[in-house]
């Protein structure tokens, strides 16, 4: 039940019963391994995840400490790895299966480590689970210290202290695609391999989802909160990272041709670290994070600078198998403290026609930010009591803007240094089993499902990964709020004194196609300045 959900530092006590084997982990085991039968691919599909919660020792977790005199190692994108790097990944995820045979209750084999992101996907289970990490600002911080242990657990099987992890910069034209190692070659004597993705080599993700307009409005998130997230939990907001492009390749791996409904691994949050690619997409996440932060702007991006979220403590594993606690201000800068950077993709050459924006490197890394900007509340659209639920088909609010929120918006819109419009969508709220992809557009009540994003009047979209597999817990709900900058739309039309104002919420599907069915209720849509 909701009100048992443990708090950050007592998970300890939740996770008693995590230590027997049953059925569900020897269907687990036997896909660790051997090929696999049909059936079993549906028993396991079914049976997952189990014990969402990872064992804990009746211990007081250790404490991290930065290995401040380790060499810095390098992370290279997937697409170069040359072929011992491609061997060396390999032979680590094949060790990481093979400790899962052999020792099938060591919290760092492949099916712990797996279950460690479904734990903290609350709603993954019916009666137990830990906090939540995504919809919120400890999205991008808590996968950077998963990924930091599931690289230092794969380092030490290997016994190579150099080992990194790849990542999938899909981001990077030409790289709209599987990264080749994962799906070379495409069956299960790869151990980089999983039997549920619907991809092969051939396979492009869609542009709206990776592509450079979607890339370019990402990474142009002027606050951390747009970018990577605010707060957490049912008062948190998803960033525009989490959604397009991050949710959207989690759908897509295991759905490229519609994304809904979602399919296991790579499609539901409760299942998607069973695939090793969750690892290189969650990699270059962390990648594109840091490019964000070090991109020169004004005013300069930052993190957040409340205690609420450096102060923030996890608990992981590490590679000699301590029961590690570590702090969100630990892992800020990941080069001083946890030893790691990136090495930049190497660029196709350019096409013809016009020159791409440079990213310009700030000149001094932005370590102290502004507090979290307040925002105040310019115009409500829609407050339905009790909230409000989509149809397949697109619908609009339209709202008259008195002409003080009239007056305000335009001011504010033609100073967007200072100030921001921002769109909010809250307490959009889907069953923790279904995926959904909703694209808002502001001022274009004639969208539809097959209208592009580069469509004047578009402003973002929802993407919804599932929490957990179809069919067991879909009493649960997840919910989640969203934001979307607009400041260059309302400077663009600034909305007149008693003029009419519309945002339509469009659901798609990836073929962009309205879906069949859509289960979201919305409670809350307003425009603020902050
Ligand atoms: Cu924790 Cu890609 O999700």
């Amino acid at each position: 039940m909701r009100d048992q959900r443990p708090t950050w530092s007592g998970q300890r006590s939740h996770v008693a019963g995590a230590s027997g084997l049953t059925r569900r982990d020897f269907v687990a085991g036997a896909l660790a391994g051997a090929l696999v039968t049909n059936s079993a691919l549906e028993a396991f599909a079914q049976a997952i995840p189990l014990h969402c919660a990872p064992p804990a020792p009746g211990i007081a977790p250790t404490p991290f400490v930065p290995p401040a005199s380790q060499p810095v190692r390098v992370r290279k994108s997937a697409f170069e790895l040359d072929a011992p790097e491609v061997s060396k990944l390999k032979a680590a995820y094949a060790a990481l299966r093979r400790l899962y045979e052999n020792r099938p209750n060591d919290p760092r084999n492949w099916y712990y480590q797996g279950v460690v992101h479904c734990w903290y996907c609350s709603g993954a289970l019916d009666s137990i689970w830990g906090p939540e990490i995504h919809g919120g600002w400890f999205f991008l911080p808590w996968h950077r210290c998963y990924l930091y242990y599931h690289e230092q657990i794969l380092a030490d099987l290997i016994n190579d202290p150099t080992f990194t992890l790849p990542y999938w910069d899909w981001d990077t034209p030409g790289r709209n695609r599987f990264p080749p190692p994962y799906l070379d070659p495409p069956d299960q004597t790869n151990p980089l391999f999983d039997v549920f993705r619907a991809v092969d080599a051939s396979t492009l993700i869609p542009d709206f989802l990776t592509g450079p307009d979607t890339m370019m409005r990402v990474m142009g998130q002027s606050t951390f909160a747009l970018f990577g997230g605010a707060g957490e939990g049912v008062s948190g907001q998803s960033g525009r990272i989490e959604g397009a492009p991050h949710g959207g390749v989690h759908l897509w791996t295991t759905n490229p041709t519609t994304l809904v409904p979602p399919q296991v691994n790579m499609g539901v949050l409760g299942t998607a670290a069973f695939d090793p690619v969750f690892f290189a997409l969650h990699a270059n996440i962390d990648r594109l994070w840091q490019v964000w932060l070090y991109t020169a702007a004004t005013p300069p991006h930052a993190n957040p600078s409340e205690d609420a979220w450096g102060q923030q403590t996890f608990v992981f594993y590490d590679g000699r198998c301590l029961w590690s606690q570590i702090a969100v201000e630990q892992v800020v800068d990941s080069q001083a403290s946890l030893r790691y950077r990136y090495q930049p993709p190497t660029l196709p050459p350019a096409p013809p026609g016009p020159p791409a924006p440079a990213v310009v490197a700030a000149a001094t890394p932005p370590r102290s930010a502004p507090a979290r900007v307040a925002s105040s509340t310019v115009l409500e659209i829609a407050a339905p009591a009790g909230g409000a639920s989509l149809t397949p088909e697109p619908h609009t609010l339209r709202v008259t803007a008195p002409p003080t929120a009239a007056s305000t918006l335009s001011t504010m819109a033609a100073a967007p240094a200072q100030r921001r419009v921002v769109l909010h969508i809250d307490g959009v709220e889907v069953p923790s089993d279904r995926a959904a992809l909703v694209n808002v557009f502001l001022n274009q009540p004639d969208a539809t499902a097959a209208t592009l994003t580069s469509d004047p009047g578009f402003v973002g979209s929802i993407v919804l990964v599932p929490n957990t597999v179809a069919g067991g817990h879909s009493h649960h709900t997840v919910q989640r709020n969203f934001a979307f900058e607009v400041t260059d739309k309302i400077r663009a039309a600034p909305p007149a004194p008693g003029g009419e104002l519309s945002v339509t919420l469009v659901p798609f599907q990836g073929d962009g196609t309205p879906p069949s069915t859509i289960s979201l209720r919305y409670k809350r849509v307003y425009l603020a300045t902050e």
